[in-house]
C-alpha cells in the first residue's frame, strides 16, 4: 500500500524523461522481466485489446472493458494495478479495486476522445431539459468510456454503466424501469443497440451538448431514446464505402466491425460486437475465410498474425490506430514500473470517495445484470 507522505510526494505532472527513449527494446524488456519477477502477483497488469503487441507481452490479462473491469474488481492480490489501457478504464479499476491497491496510468495523456465528449456540466443542463420536457420518465445510461464524474451522475440518477458487451442487455433492463433512455456518450453504440432491440430510429432524439437543444424531427414527446451527440472518431472512420469496396475487391468477404461504428456501417455488415466479440468470431471462423474488420489498427494486426491461415484485412485500407491507446508503450510501462521501485509513483489515478460512491452504485448496476 502507498503510504500518506509517498502520496504527498506523488506528481502527476511529469512527463517520461528522454532517458527512457535511448534505451534499446531489449534493455526496456529485460527490466520488465526483471521488476515483474521480483514483484510477483503483488503487481498486475491489464492491457485492453487494443494496446502494442510490445505491452501485450507483459500483460497479466487481456481484455474488452467489460472483462478489465471484472478482473481488476476481483483481483484482491495485487498492492499495484499498471493499468494498460485509456483514463476512463483505470479509473474504473480503481473505484472496482479497495483503498488498498494503487493504479497507475503508464501515460496520462492515454485519454479517450469520445469520452470527451461529454463532460458533468454539459450532462447536468441536459438533464435539466429532459426533466422539464418528459417529467420522471428518463433513465440515464452512460458507457464506460465516460468521466468518473458522469458514471456518478448516472449511478446517483438511479441508471447503470454499459459496455459494448452488455449493451443489449443493460438498454433491456432500463427500458424495464423507465419508459425513456438518455444515452451517453456514444451516439453509435445507442443508436445501434435500440435498433436491434426494435425501437425505430424516428423514436431516437439526438440531444445536441454544444448548442443545447434536441435534433429531432417531429413531436419530441415520442421520443424514447435520446442519443448524446458524441463518437468515437477511430471508429467514425469505417463507411458503407469501404465495405462496399471490400465486398467489389474480394468476393465472399465477411465484414466485422464494432458497434461504436456508425449505424449505416454496422447495418450494412455482416458481424458487429465488442473486441471480445470480434476476436471470438475469427477464432472460430474456418480456416480460408476472408474477413473485413472495423477496428483499432492494433487488434486488426494481431489477427493478422495470429489467423495466418485466415484472410484477415482492415475495413478501411488506411488502417485507423487509436492515438491515445498507442501512447502507452515500452518506456512509459517500464517508467511506470520504475516509479513503484523508487516510490516515487508517477501517474497515480485516484477517483474521489464520494465519487467513487456514487459511481460504484452505476457499475454494480451493470455487472450484477451481466
Ligand atoms: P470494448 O469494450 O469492446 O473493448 O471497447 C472499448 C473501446 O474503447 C472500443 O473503442
Ligand atoms: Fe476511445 Fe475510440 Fe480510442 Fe476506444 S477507440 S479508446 S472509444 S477513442
Amino acid at each position: 500500500m502507498v503510504n500518506i507522505l509517498d502520496l504527498l510526494r506523488v506528481d502527476n505532472t511529469q512527463t517520461m524523461p528522454d532517458s527512457y527513449k535511448q534505451l534499446t527494446h531489449e534493455e526496456m524488456r529485460e527490466r520488465i522481466i526483471k521488476i515483474k519477477k521480483d514483484m510477483g502477483e503483488k503487481l498486475f497488469i491489464p492491457a485492453h485489446h487494443y494496446q502494442k503487441n510490445e505491452v501485450v507481452e507483459f500483460a497479466d490479462t487481456t481484455g474488452d472493458s467489460l472483462q478489465l473491469a471484472q478482473e481488476c474488481e476481483a483481483n484482491k492480490a495485487a498492492e499495484f494495478i499498471v493499468f494498460c489501457g485509456v483514463h476512463f478504464m483505470a479509473e474504473t479499476a480503481d473505484m472496482l479495486t479497495s483503498k488498498d491497491q494503487t493504479v497507475l496510468l503508464p501515460d496520462l495523456r492515454a485519454g479517450c476522445s469520445l469520452a470527451d465528449m461529454a463532460d458533468i456540466q454539459q450532462t447536468e443542463i441536459c438533464w435539466d431539459v429532459l426533466q422539464e420536457t418528459f417529467g420522471d420518465t428518463v433513465i440515464p445510461l452512460t458507457y464506460v468510456n465516460s468521466t468518473a464524474a458522469i458514471k456518478a451522475f448516472v449511478g446517483k440518477n438511479g441508471g447503470a454503466t454499459v459496455t459494448s458487451s452488455n449493451a443489449e442487455k443493460m438498454i433491456t433492463w432500463a427500458f424495464e424501469q423507465k419508459e425513456r433512455i438518455l444515452f451517453l456518450p456514444d451516439q453509435h453504440l445507442g443508436r445501434n443497440v435500440s435498433h436491434d432491440l426494435g425501437i425505430p430510429l424516428d423514436k431516437m432524439a439526438v440531444w445536441n451538448p454544444i448548442l443545447n437543444e434536441f435534433e429531432y424531427d417531429g413531436n419530441i414527446q415520442d421520443a424514447q431514446v435520446i442519443l448524446w451527440k458524441g463518437h468515437c472518431s477511430v471508429h467514425e472512420n469505417f463507411t458503407v464505402q469501404n465495405i462496399t469496396d471490400m465486398r467489389n475487391d474480394i468476393p465472399g468477404i465477411n465484414i466485422l466491425v464494432h458497434p461504436e461504428c456508425p449505424y449505416e456501417t454496422v447495418k450494412e455488415a455482416d458481424y458487429a460486437g465488442s473486441t471480445s466479440y470480434i476476436i471470438n468470431v475469427i477464432d472460430q471462423a474456418p480456416s480460408g475465410s476472408k474477413w473485413a474488420i472495423g477496428t483499432e489498427m492494433n487488434l486488426v494486426q494481431r489477427l493478422i498474425e495470429q489467423y495466418p491461415d485466415k484472410e484477415i484485412v482492415s475495413l478501411n485500407p488506411n488502417l485507423c490506430p487509436c492515438m491515445t491507446m498507442n501512447r502507452i508503450d515500452l518506456p512509459h510501462l517500464l517508467w511506470s514500473l520504475d516509479s513503484i521501485k523508487t516510490k516515487e509513483y508517477k501517474n497515480i489515478i485516484k477517483v474521489d470517495e464520494k465519487t467513487t460512491e456514487e459511481s460504484i452504485k452505476a457499475l454494480n448496476q451493470m455487472l450484477k445484470n451481466v
